[in-house]
């Protein structure tokens, strides 16, 4: 059960790996593709780490550490590189990680010793329980600019906006190195356009191969630094589409001062602040711009 009463419910994903699905938020942790594909594709190889000397500490923080998958894929990534990792995590709920490390098909995923370091690491100090927007506090106290990556991993904005404002992706880009990278799976535009608003520079994750062909799944997520990110494997520039997509309606950000409100109220201030820019004629509608660049679908 998680700390709210919920039944988590484990399912296998297209590459075989252990994944779970939300009844709270509704929503799967992990892509249907495959969790671990996932870990790897939108987290492993976006965060650049051949530019990093045999011997490097690497500083990161898993946003919504769930059931470990991309820190666990992280440390081996960092062990076969010989980089040394010094982590922190953000979560709320100790169910997820529980029920990975009782699955039999979590643990085969793994090579021998990476569990033992998952579970020393989700034990030790660096593992910070509770709601992430108040967790964090003391990391952006005491270690601003001292993170070289975060794995920003929540579930979808319109299912938990309160990690996905203005607010909260200000707090988590305090903590990036000025070389550091903050990476998601999300494309949003509301998502984008706060990372912008929290003065970084904004590039986009390749959609994984066999997804290009569908104009819709144009993007495999994001990645921000304080400073320019050099295209390289897995990253791109955003490209003229979407950068239109960035003065659309779908980019009025989320926004959570005080990091104290609910779901309900983050979506509703923000669909006011939508149709008042829509009403001021300062944004142009997103229908406009899926129909210009003829996608299908529903990109918010
Ligand atoms: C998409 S899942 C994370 C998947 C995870 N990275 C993995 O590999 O399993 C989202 C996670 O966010 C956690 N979560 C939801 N709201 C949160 C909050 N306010 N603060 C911290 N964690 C939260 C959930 O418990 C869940 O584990």
């Amino acid at each position: 059960m998680t700390s709210n009463g919920f039944k988590l419910e484990v399912r296998s994903t297209g590459d075989g790996s252990f994944s779970l699905f939300s009844p709270e938020f509704g929503e799967a942790f992990h892509s249907s593709r495959g969790a671990l594909t996932e870990a790897r594709e939108k987290f492993v190889e976006p965060a650049g780490l051949e530019r990093l000397g045999r011997g490097s500490s690497l500083q990161v923080l898993d946003v919504c550490v769930g059931t470990g998958c991309n820190t666990a894929a992280l440390i081996e990534a960092c062990a076969s590189r010989g980089l040394e990792l010094h982590w922190w995590g953000l979560e709320l709920d100790r169910e997820p990680l529980a029920q990975a490390l009782a699955s039999p098909a979590f643990r085969a995923q793994w090579q021998p010793g990476t569990l033992a370091r998952l579970q020393e690491l989700c034990s030790s100090q660096g593992m910070l329980w509770g709601d992430a927007r108040l967790a964090v506090q003391p990391l952006v106290e005491e270690q601003k600019g001292q993170f070289d990556l975060l794995l920003l991993d929540a579930f979808s904005p319109s299912r938990c906006p309160q990690l996905w404002s203005v607010e909260f992706l200000g707090a988590l880009g305090s903590l990036l190195k000025p070389e550091g990278r903050l990476l998601t799976y999300c494309s949003a535009a509301a998502v984008r356009q706060a990372l912008r608003l929290a003065g970084l520079e904004v590039a986009a994750i390749e959609a994984p191969c066999g997804l290009q062909q569908h104009k819709q799944d144009w993007s495999g997520g994001t990645a921000a630094s304080p400073s320019p990110l050099t295209p390289g494997p897995r990253l791109r520039s955003l490209t003229p589409m979407e950068m239109e997509h960035l003065g659309t309606n779908a980019a009025e950000p989320y926004r959570d001062p005080g990091f104290c409100l609910d779901r309900k109220t983050i979506l509703q201030q923000r669909q006011q602040a939508q149709a008042k820019a829509m009403r001021e004629g300062n944004v142009e509608g997103t229908s406009a711009w899926r129909r210009r660049w003829g996608l299908a679908g529903n990109h918010q």
